[in-house]
């Protein structure tokens, strides 16, 4: 992050007072004006509901251009990370700011493996829940609840407690989202086994019970990995930035990481994988979906294509890329290449792709469009789709977290507003009332 000798200025044409402000180059990407001064020269706030233009922080992880489709991982492409790289390779990654080298990844591998299990009084949490609790409740729950747990490395001003609690959340998310599954379907959890996988270890933990062992697929573990790749870290969207001021104030890790889950789980974020499977079903057949574009172009009609449109890109979601090519390696691996619910979103993603609307709105399909589909033929139920998006997300939850702590310029988060209510009103007592 480099000062330029470019400045902006501001002129308030009420009294024609102007104010300069520097602007700050990154090193890609646009550029920001640096506004700290602004209330203190001008006694105003600025005003951007929904952050479409503030940088929240400076950050050396992850770089989007939305309108080129380009997504990069400390400097490297994502489509290179999901071909060449496991996703504890990328987790290293996003953690530690380097591609881990033979040993280190071993190394790192080993770490993980051996920070999977949980405290056995958790398992007493899933107890608590009812047995058709949404599974993102019961981790966002039980997530939370670790802190509890892990007293030893709850020192945030500590670099070593702060590895050691992001080591803890990336290994034990797998178990606690497959023990959701297995709670809501009334299943013993299933423990995790050393000498598997991390994509492995969490289809093991979902699928095989006592009395029979899961065999896993090759495709399919290749196909969960590289999903979680996909989902690692995608900068300062919605629950970053929650983990992130939820973490400005000191709070611990998992603390964050529970806020995390939370806002991760509507629909408008990682609740759109499951939106996507919803939509598909209801609209059933290829023959209704001039239906459900025409109800998506109503103004008049809350209903959104889900899986379409983003935030940034303006332009193909890279990872959805990779996604319908995942996609369909899995459906050819299990038979199922002429799954119905496949041939609707082809059908969808075609026409939509087409029409004016869609064109001109550059509104493409994103990451959750072809993953719930995936999900699905894996056989995964759809109430897990968003914990599996959580389950991988961590990863860039907790990097991003501890990038900021490390952060000199790093305040606790506190944004104005543009106070609309009543100035001040003569109190009223009950009886008057
Ligand atoms: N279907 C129909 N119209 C849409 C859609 C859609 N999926 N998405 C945006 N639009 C329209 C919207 O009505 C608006 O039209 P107008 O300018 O006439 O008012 C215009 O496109 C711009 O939309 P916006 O809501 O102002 O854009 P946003 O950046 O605030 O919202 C979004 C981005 C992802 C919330 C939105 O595109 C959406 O709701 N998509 C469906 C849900 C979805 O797939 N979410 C997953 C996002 S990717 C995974 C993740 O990051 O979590």
């Amino acid at each position: 992050m480099s000062k330029t000798k470019k400045t902006v200025t501001v002129t308030d044409n009420r009294n024609g007072k102007s104010w300069e402000y520097p602007v700050m180059d990154g090193s890609i990407g646009p550029g920001v004006v640096d506004i700290r001064k602004f209330y203190a020269d001008t006694g105003m706030f600025t005003y951007d509901p929904g952050f479409t233009s503030t940088g929240s922080c400076a950050s050396g992880i992850t770089y989007i251009d939305g309108d080129e489709g380009i997504l990069r991982h400390r400097g490297y492409a994502i489509e290179d990370l999901a071909q060449h790289c496991t996703f504890l390779e990328v987790a290293y990654l996003l953690l530690r700011g380097e591609l881990p080298n033979p040993k280190e990844l071993k190394e790192f591998e080993g770490t993980i493996t051996y920070h999977t299990m949980i405290h056995e009084q958790v398992t007493r949490f899933y107890q608590g829940f009812r047995r058709d609790a949404h599974p993102m409740a019961i981790i966002c729950g039980v997530v939370g609840a670790l802190s509890a747990f892990y007293h030893d490395s709850l020192d945030i001003s500590d670099p070593h407690h702060r590895m050691i609690s992001q080591h803890r959340m990336i290994a034990k998310m797998p178990t606690i989202a497959a023990w959701a599954y297995k709670y809501s379907i009334g299943q013993p959890f299933i423990y995790p086994k050393n000498e598997l996988s991390y994509a492995e270890n969490f289809l093991r933990m979902m699928f095989a019970t006592p009395c029979e062992e899961y065999k896993i697929s090759p495709t399919l573990a290749k196909a969960m990995d590289r999903i979680l790749i996909l989902h690692a870290d995608h900068e300062q969207n919605a629950s970053t930035s929650t983990v992130r001021l939820t973490g400005s104030s000191g709070a611990n890790p998992f603390a964050c990481v529970a806020a995390g889950i939370a806002s991760l789980w509507g629909p408008a974020h990682g609740g759109a994988n499951e939106a996507v499977l919803k939509m598909l079903a209801e609209i059933g057949t290829v023959k209704r979906i001039p239906e459900c574009i025409k109800r998506a172009k109503s103004k008049d009609d809350p209903f959104r294509l889900m899986g379409f449109g983003h935030r940034v890109y303006k332009n193909y979601d890279p990872r959805a890329k990779i996604m319908a090519q995942t996609c369909k390696e899995v459906l050819d691996e299990l038979g199922m290449k002429n799954e119905p619910l496949l041939q609707i979103a082809m059908e969808l993603e075609r026409i939509a792709l087409e029409d004016d609307y869609f064109v001109q709105k550059k509104l493409y399909p994103n990451v959750d469009f072809y993953s719930g589909i995936i999900f699905r033929a894996m056989g995964i139920p759809v109430s897990m789709f968003t914990c599996i998006f959580a389950l991988a997300r961590t990863t860039g939850w907790i990097s991003q977290w501890n990038e900021m702590i490390g952060d000199p310029d790093q305040k606790i988060g506190r944004p104005r507003q543009l106070f609309t209510g009543h100035a001040q009103r003569k109190f009223v007592p009950l009886k008057k009332r």
